[in-house]
C-alpha cells in the first residue's frame, strides 16, 4: 500500500517515520523547503526513552495526480483543514482514500464536503509526539489509532487500512463508531487542554487542584448535552472517570496546547470547546464554562 502523510509535524513526522521504519512505503508532504531538504538529506530522527533512529523517508513539495496513493493520512492541525481538502481534492488522484487523525470537532467533515465522504476515513490517535527539530521528533506514547467508516459499520476497506497501518508500526483497529470515539477524544481535549493552558500547568498540576472534579463535570456536562444532540449518549461519571485516570496516566506531559501557548503557536480552541459552544448555540443550547475557555485561551493567544 502507497501512503502519502499531509503535513510534516509532530504526528506527521512519527507516522511516516514509524511506516518506513517497519517497511511500509511513504511518502511525506510538506510545505516547507527547508523541511523537504533536511528530512530528503537526513531522514527522520524518531527519539524514544529507550532508543534513537534514523528513517530514510521521501519528502515532497507537490503532490501529483499521476503517483497514485492508496491513502493520504492527513496530521495537519484542524485550522489548516479546509486548505488542505481544497489542496487534496484538486491534487490526489480520484481514487485515493484520506484519513484524518486529527485531534477536534469537523475535521472529517470538511474533507468528506471536498473530497466527498466515501473517500474519507474519521480517526483518531493516542500517539503523543513533540517536533525537536525540522526533521526530529520525541515518540513520548505508542498508543493506539482508531479508525472508521464515514457512513455505516465497518467494511473491508477500512479493515484493510487498520491492518497496514497496525502491520507497518502504527496499531490500529477498526470502531463500529468512530463518531463517538471522536467525542470522547474531543471531551478529554476539551478538559486537559484549555486548563493547562490557562493555569500554564502540566497535566498532573490538575490532580493538585481541590475543586477540580466540579469544574471537570460542569465542563464535560456541558460536552455530554451537545453530543446528546447529534445522537450520542455518555454517563458523566464515566466520562469522569476515564478522564482522570488519562491525566494520571499522563501525569508528566505538557499538554499540547500548553506548548502551543508557551511557543506562541495557535491552538486548536476553535475546534475543542469553540466547536463545541458554536454547535450549542446552533441548537438554542448555552455552553457557558465552555464559551468562556475559548475566549480565555484566545486572549492567552493574542498576547
Ligand atoms: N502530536 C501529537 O502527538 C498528536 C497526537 C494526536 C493527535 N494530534 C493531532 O494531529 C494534528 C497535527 O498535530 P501536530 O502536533 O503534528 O501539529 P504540528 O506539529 O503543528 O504539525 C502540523 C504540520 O502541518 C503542516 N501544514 C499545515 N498546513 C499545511 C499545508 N497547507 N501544506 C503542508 N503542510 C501543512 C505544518 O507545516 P509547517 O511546519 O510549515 O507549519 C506542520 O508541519 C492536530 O490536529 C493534533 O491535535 C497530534
Amino acid at each position: 500500500m502507497e501512503i502519502l502523510v499531509v503535513g510534516a509535524g509532530a504526528l506527521g513526522l512519527l507516522i511516516s517515520g514509524l511506516i518506513a521504519h517497519n517497511g511500509g512505503h511513504v511518502t511525506l508532504y510538506s510545505r516547507r523547503p527547508e523541511a523537504i531538504e533536511h528530512i530528503s538529506k537526513k531522514g527522520i530522527r524518531i527519539i524514544t526513552d529507550n532508543e534513537e533512529y534514523v528513517v530514510r523517508v521521501k519528502c515532497i513539495a507537490s503532490i501529483q495526480k499521476d503517483n497514485y496513493y492508496e491513502l493520504a493520512i492527513v496530521t495537519v492541525k484542524s485550522y489548516d483543514t479546509e486548505t488542505i481538502a481544497k489542496l487534496l481534492a484538486e491534487k490526489l488522484n480520484s481514487q485515493t482514500f484520506v484519513l484524518s487523525l486529527q485531534n477536534g470537532l469537523g475535521n472529517a467533515e470538511i474533507l468528506a464536503s471536498h473530497l466527498g465522504k466515501e473517500r474519507v476515513f474519521p480517526g483518531i490517535t493516542t500517539q503523543a509526539s513533540t517536533r525537536l527539530g525540522i526533521n526530529e521528533v520525541y515518540h513520548a506514547f505508542n498508543g493506539l489509532t482508531i479508525i472508521g467508516e464515514y457512513d455505516g459499520p465497518p467494511t473491508e476497506r477500512v479493515r484493510r487500512i487498520a491492518d497496514f497501518l497496525s502491520n507497518n508500526g502504527v496499531t490500529c483497529i477498526v470502531s463500529e463508531n468512530i463518531w463517538r470515539e471522536i467525542w470522547f477524544k474531543v471531551m478529554v481535549n476539551s478538559v486537559i487542554n484549555p486548563l493547562t493552558a490557562i493555569m500554564k500547568i502540566k497535566n498532573e498540576g490538575l490532580l493538585k487542584i481541590s475543586s477540580i472534579e466540579l469544574l471537570i463535570k460542569d465542563i464535560l456536562s456541558e460536552i455530554i448535552s451537545v453530543a446528546k444532540l447529534y445522537g450520542y449518549e455518555f454517563n458523566l461519571n464515566e466520562c469522569y472517570e476515564k478522564i482522570i485516570k488519562i491525566i494520571q496516566d499522563t501525569r508528566n506531559n505538557k499538554s499540547s496546547m500548553l506548548q502551543d501557548i508557551e511557543n506562541k503557536r495557535r491552538t486548536e480552541i476553535d475546534s475543542l470547546n469553540g466547536m463545541i459552544t458554536k454547535l450549542a448555540e446552533m441548537h438554542g443550547l448555552e455552553t457557558p464554562l465552555n464559551r468562556a475557555l475559548t475566549i480565555f485561551v484566545k486572549g492567552i493567544e493574542e498576547r
